[in-house]
């Protein structure tokens, strides 16, 4: 299942996010693909290990943190820190699946890639072509978001960036351990999550049948989360 989160960074946010992105100093993406990747990676990338790409990873993390919606579908357990990519003119990155564990830098942590994200930081309009495209079970879907907004798609999903051919899409992307690792669990709890919300907005927070209903959530949770 595809999840995508409008507005995670505001106007006013992806307006400064801007001003460091488009004065920062890209590399070459191949530099960080694996030995398949790199066959089919062409794109630049910001060094995570420098400014502005520490800060405004922290950023992005910091917001999720407190994201409602990006909690409830994710429940991430560990988030690897932002990288982000420019996609330039006739700049691709072809059908690939993301690695599936990731060693968290400097850490010695290492992560399961449960679900995969692009933030979004440029607009539709400012780049042609650039589109995501994931292979889903009910066939390919493909996603151009407007610049804050985030999609989550599962990292067993075989993706690709289709080329660029006017302008530059740039994003941010990482990845998330799942606190609860399988995905149909994940998604019903996810459902289950967003109809108690609906439900409680309608009738109250203090209704029998959601607290009840609330309550379950929790006890599915108990069940199937392994935080680490
Ligand atoms: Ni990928």
């Amino acid at each position: 299942m595809l999840i995508t989160i409008p507005n995670v960074l505001s106007p006013g946010e992806i307006q400064q996010f801007r001003q460091h992105l488009d004065s920062a100093d890209w590399h070459n993406g191949i530099n960080t693909a694996g030995a398949i990747a790199r066959n089919v990676k062409n794109n630049q990338q910001l060094d995570d290990s420098q400014e502005p790409a520490i800060s405004l990873g922290n950023h992005i993390l910091k917001t999720l943190s407190r994201h409602p919606a990006f909690i409830s579908a994710a429940l991430p357990d560990r988030i690897y820190p932002p990288k982000f990519n420019r996609y330039s003119k006739n700049e691709t990155y072809g059908a690939h699946i993301d690695g599936s564990l990731m060693q968290i830098p400097e850490t010695g942590i290492t992560l399961r890639t449960d679900l995969s994200a692009t933030l979004f930081l440029a607009d539709p309009d400012e780049y042609e072509g650039g589109e995501l495209t994931i292979e889903t079970k009910y066939g390919p879907q493909t996603i151009k978001l407007p610049a804050g907004d985030l999609v989550l798609y599962p990292s067993t999903s075989l993706h690709s960036v289709a080329p660029v051919s006017q302008g530059a899409r740039i994003a941010s992307f990482f990845w998330i351990q799942s606190m609860v690792r399988d995905i149909q669990q994940r998604e019903m709890l996810f459902d289950l999550d967003s109809s108690v919300q609906a439900l409680s907005a309608e009738l109250g927070a203090a209704h029998p049948e959601v607290v009840s209903l609330s309550g379950l959530y929790h006890n599915l949770l108990r069940q199937w989360a392994s935080p680490s």
